[in-house]
């Protein structure tokens, strides 16, 4: 077959994947397939457009490196990560609903017992936080949810000034994996999180920048949730009040993960070596069994991006 036209072409591109034997591979080849080309009549895209847009992927894959993931960012912004989020996270009722993973996490953090002080060698200080709950099973007929002693919550947050630890050389800092006690709760000390801004030094801060929207990602703590014959959760716990949280440049808020950050209150404080102004935030993290819906893959050590 030679001499494809605007209107034969897409069918002849599809029809080369006829011995695909990968059926999954051959389905989301052949819509994809159909999608890039009706987008392409759908826009009449010039020969000059498509030479920009590739010329945007690939400083896309330029600014990528160990510690920075443009294609995440890319995805993040156009509402894909949380697209594929909602597809393949519909959380069980009354479980932590999942959102965004982001571009900042990393393998190797410190482990903590109960109390740990994330706070520990960080190059800047913030409004010190007391932040405890606990780990439970999601609830079932009106009843509550058992304990799940020894979950792991992975932790991490922007510094007070709005920059991860990873978009510098420093070490890791405002990160740790903690471990839940043997009665699911769990604790520990860190500062309370600022919004900031998504990285915008590169193609993708310039997609924004032309698509007329701001960058801001209202202020949050992320959490990986995890323990044996659960489904993992990669969440955030957002701040109750932040001026972003209806703007998110990431699309990544969910209702029911906004928290109020109280005050500790100074005999508290004391008595768990904070100072006086101490605030806290009291979150519980629900996870649903394992094998009640299909999750989205857990996070392990092969997958690190960074
Ligand atoms: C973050 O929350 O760390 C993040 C998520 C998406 C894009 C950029 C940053
Ligand atoms: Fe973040």
């Amino acid at each position: 077959m030679r001499q494809f036209t605007e209107d034969t072409l897409t069918e002849a591109v599809v029809s080369r994947l006829k011995d695909v034997k990968d059926v999954r591979f051959k389905q989301l080849m052949t819509s994809l397939i159909r999608h890039l080309h009706a987008y392409a009549k759908d826009v009449q895209l010039t020969e000059e457009e498509w030479f920009e847009a590739i010329k945007f992927l690939t400083a896309v894959g330029q600014k990528c490196d160990g510690k920075r993931q443009e294609f995440i960012l890319l995805s993040d912004v156009l509402g894909l990560s949380m697209m594929t989020v909602a597809i393949n996270h519909k959380t069980e009722p009354g479980a932590t609903e999942a959102t965004v993973l982001g571009p900042f996490f990393a393998h190797g953090a410190k482990e903590f017992g109960y109390g740990g002080d994330l706070r520990e060698g960080a190059t800047m200080k913030g409004e010190d936080v007391w932040v405890s709950g606990k780990v439970v099973e999601v609830e079932k007929g009106g009843s509550p949810g058992k304990p799940i002693p020894g979950a792991i919550l992975d932790i991490w947050q922007a510094k007070a000034d709005g920059i991860y630890d990873l978009q510098t050389d420093g070490e890791f800092e405002l990160r740790g994996r903690v471990k839940a006690n043997a009665k699911g709760e769990y604790a520990f000390k860190s500062y309370k999180p600022k919004f900031y801004s998504i990285p915008v030094d590169g193609p993708v801060g310039e997609l924004v920048r032309k698509s007329g929207n701001h960058h801001m990602r209202p202020a949050h703590m992320h959490a990986i949730v995890s323990a044996p014959g659960y489904q993992q959760v990669i969440t955030h716990v957002f701040v109750e009040g932040d001026p972003y949280l209806d703007g998110d440049a990431v699309f990544a808020v969910k209702d029911s993960l906004v928290a109020r950050y109280g005050k500790l209150g100074a005999a508290e404080a004391k008595k768990l070596g904070m100072p006086e102004k101490t605030l806290k935030l009291e979150f519980d993290f629900k996870l649903a069994p394992e094998g009640a819906k299909k999750a989205r893959k857990k996070i392990a050590a092969s997958d690190a991006v960074a």
